[in-house]
């Protein structure tokens, strides 16, 4: 039990439950985290408040697909989704779940008190069944043609190919996603919440507050001035959520749950007790990090939600673009889709962090990881600048100073350093991460300069004392840098400190006065970012098997051969007729390149083009003992197997040796070549 409440409650959304976390995602998680990190560190009473959304159709649907109960599915999620944020150092005070005793009470709390009040109706409204499945059918799980413009296969809220917005009755020649079976209408009663009678209240909130991004502000308040429809709360079952008091198969909506899922999350930090999570919420400032995607949720249904029942509003909302990978949408196909893990297992995760400090400023516009810069920063800037600085000043220290820190030299640099790290805590303050890393970038850059025109290496075999005081200067710079550096690299800073011979430095120690004590074994602390594409072999080869041989009637050297390839057979030209019996080839198993532009040689097609080897005179072709039509591989390398020109061919260098092909070092699998030592492919 804890017994002093936090000052400010920090959120970000709560991922759903039925999928795994991806970069997308944690552009929020390390954002958020980066921000309650500089919270704490300058002092602040925060606490970092998260859950796993778990309710609503997906995961009820998921669940059954599967054959399992949703308590495992989201239990599993749960497991995993923790897992990777850990490995992303992004540190919860509570990760809780929705589906909770405290999340039900609450849900319940303020449901009763919305109905207490009169904010809460019901209505009976046509909904789209399926009898098959048993289930009433949301937006995604209905398909059909668009009412308005014809196009098939679209869900049921909006139209992909002239953007209206319509409700699942209105598609015509509906079909249920799950089974594929025509579903039917059926009138249902739906419990609905009076969002109209709130217009004014949030128009005032939302004009009042001035720590709302306005672009954001500008943007709801035009959806108010438009109109508030009432909002539908419930839904019916089978569902996976809470049932509505009172009712037998009614539940309500996900979302409406789930944001209480914050104030939940945080009675579950300060000891699961409900009426003091209520005192405390409402005794607390409050921040919620979300996406561009959730702004209605959270800047109409909640604040009114809290409004009509008597909780603390955000004193502000910060709001974050999507991430593109490469400047386009993530996509599996492209390879630009990463989960946590698979980023996790490939990149460092401080470097992610790192970039993601970078790009990120206190807007909604859209934020990219570009590989080429996310390299580029990694190295120039991480790494060049700040590591190279740490560890140049420290190393120095060990080797020259015997490890020693001295004393403080005034120097000018002293007074740009402060207001540098003035700079610093205000970016932070405001959630300004790319103007943070600029500021930082800043103080390295002239510890750098300090260091390389003061030239210790060579003072210290004039005036010992001298380097050491530009040593020491430099060192209270790497301790700052250690500290400034904390929200974005706390594993970095961390180690950084250990050298220092330092620990948990709080904000109130960046300043110059880190002298007279002795530090550690410096060590390099963080490596270049390497990004190596998935290699691939740019021929697809495969065995093929020869049917026939003939002599090419318009050309002396070459051969037209008919070959299997199991799945088709192809004609394939060839220059051997000097080096083999015509009947000698049958029955040969050769090694063709297959995805070589078709050609005509003297005006016979060759659909592909046979290898062998060359040592001087001799010849001698490429055989494998593996299936017709299989591919060959040099080593684990995948072949292209998309479609090649003879230049293309032409650059990749094979070569033979000892009978065996070879392709940057990596040997063809299956395949010799009979009497060659030493030679090339052609
Ligand atoms: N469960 C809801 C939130 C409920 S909050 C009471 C939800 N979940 S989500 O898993 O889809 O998204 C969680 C957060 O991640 C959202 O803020 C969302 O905007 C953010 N992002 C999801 N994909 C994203 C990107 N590709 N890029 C940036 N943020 C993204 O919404
Ligand atoms: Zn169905």
């Amino acid at each position: 039990m804890k017994t002093k409440l936090p000052k400010i409650i920090v959120t970000s959304a709560l991922p759903y439950a039925n999928g795994s976390i991806h970069v997308g995602h944690l552009v929020e998680y390390i954002q958020t985290d980066m921000f309650v990190r500089f919270l704490k560190l300058a002092g602040e009473e925060a606490v970092y408040c998260c859950a796993d959304d778990t309710h609503g159709a997906p995961i009820a649907i998921k669940a059954d697909e599967l054959k399992i109960k949703p308590e495992e599915l989201i239990g599993k999620f749960a497991k995993e989704h923790l897992e990777d944020f850990k490995s992303f150092h992004i540190e919860f005070d509570s990760y809780y779940s929705t589906n909770s005793p405290e999340n039900k009470h609450f849900s319940d709390l303020i449901f009763g008190r919305l109905k207490d009040k009169g904010y809460i109706y019901t209505k009976e409204i046509e909904t789209t069944f399926c009898e098959h499945c048993k289930r009433s059918l949301p937006d995604r799980y209905v398909k059909g043609k668009c009412p308005r413009c014809g196009a098939e296969d679209q869900y049921g809220d909006v139209c992909e190919k002239c953007n209206s917005a319509y409700s699942t009755v209105d598609l015509v020649e509906p079909y249920c996603t799950i089974c594929k079976n025509a579903p039917v209408r059926k009138d249902s009663k739906h419990y609905f919440f009076k969002l109209s009678a709130f217009s004014e209240q949030l128009n005032k909130w939302l004009t009042e507050n001035k720590k709302l991004q306005p672009e954001i502000v500008n943007y709801v308040r035009n959806w108010i001035k438009e109109g508030l429809q009432d909002w539908d709360i419930s839904r019916d079952g089978p569902y996976f959520g809470f049932n509505i008091p009172g009712e037998k198969d009614k539940f309500y909506y996900v979302w409406l749950d789930a944001p209480i899922g914050y104030i939940s999350s945080y009675t579950n930090y300060i000891g699961n007790d409900v009426i003091k999570g209520e005192e405390g919420w409402n005794s607390s400032r409050i921040i919620h990090f979300i996406g561009k995607d959730i702004i209605y949720f959270h800047f109409l249904f909640w604040p009114a939600m809290l409004m009509a029942s008597g909780f603390t509003l955000p004193e502000t909302l910060v709001v974050h673009g999507f991430l593109t990978v490469n400047g386009e949408k993530m996509s599996k196909s492209r390879g630009t889709f990463f989960t946590a893990r698979e980023f996790a297992q490939k990149y460092d995760p401080e470097h992610l962090r790192f970039y993601y400090a970078k790009v990120l400023s206190k807007k909604m516009s859209d934020i990219d990881l570009d590989f080429k810069d996310f390299q580029d920063s990694v190295n120039n800037e991480l790494v060049s600048n700040i590591g190279n600085f740490c560890y140049r000043t420290l190393s120095f220290c060990n080797k020259y100073l015997d490890s020693k820190i001295g004393a403080i030299p005034k120097e000018k640099l002293i007074p740009e350093a402060e207001k540098l790290i003035e700079n610093i805590h205000n970016a932070y303050f405001d959630a300004n991460f790319n103007e943070a890393v600029k500021n930082i970038l800043q103080l390295s850059t002239l510890g750098n300069k300090y260091f390389q025109a003061n030239e210790p290496w060579k003072m210290i075999k004039e005036d010992k004392e001298k380097a050491g005081e530009t040593i020491t200067l430099c060192a209270n710079l790497v301790k700052i840098l250690s500290i400034v550096l904390k929200p974005i690299l706390p594993e970095f800073s961390k180690r950084l400190q250990e050298q220092l011979g330092v620990k948990n430095l709080s904000w109130q120690d960046t300043k110059f006065n880190f002298k007279d004590t002795k530090i550690n074994q410096a060590e390099i602390l963080i490596d270049k970012l390497e990004i190596k594409e998935d290699e691939t072999f740019p021929l697809d080869l495969k065995v093929a098997k020869i049917l026939s041989a003939e002599a090419h009637p318009e050309a002396d050297k070459l051969v037209v051969l008919q070959v299997d390839l199991n799945t088709e057979k192809r004609q394939i030209v060839a220059g051997i007729k000097n080096y083999y019996e015509l009947s000698d080839l049958i029955e040969k198993k050769i090694v063709i390149v297959s995805n070589l532009k078709h050609a005509k040689l003297r005006g016979i097609e060759s659909q592909g083009m046979l290898l062998a080897g060359e040592e001087g005179k001799k010849v001698s072709l490429l055989l494998s003992d593996a299936k017709v039509g299989s591919s060959l591989q040099f080593g684990t390398v995948k072949n292209n197997t998309a479609q090649v020109s003879f230049d293309d061919f032409l650059k990749v260098k094979m070569t033979v040796k000892d009978s065996k092909v070879y392709w940057d070092e990596k040997e063809l699998k299956s395949v010799t070549v009979e009497n060659i030592s030493k030679g090339k492919v052609c």
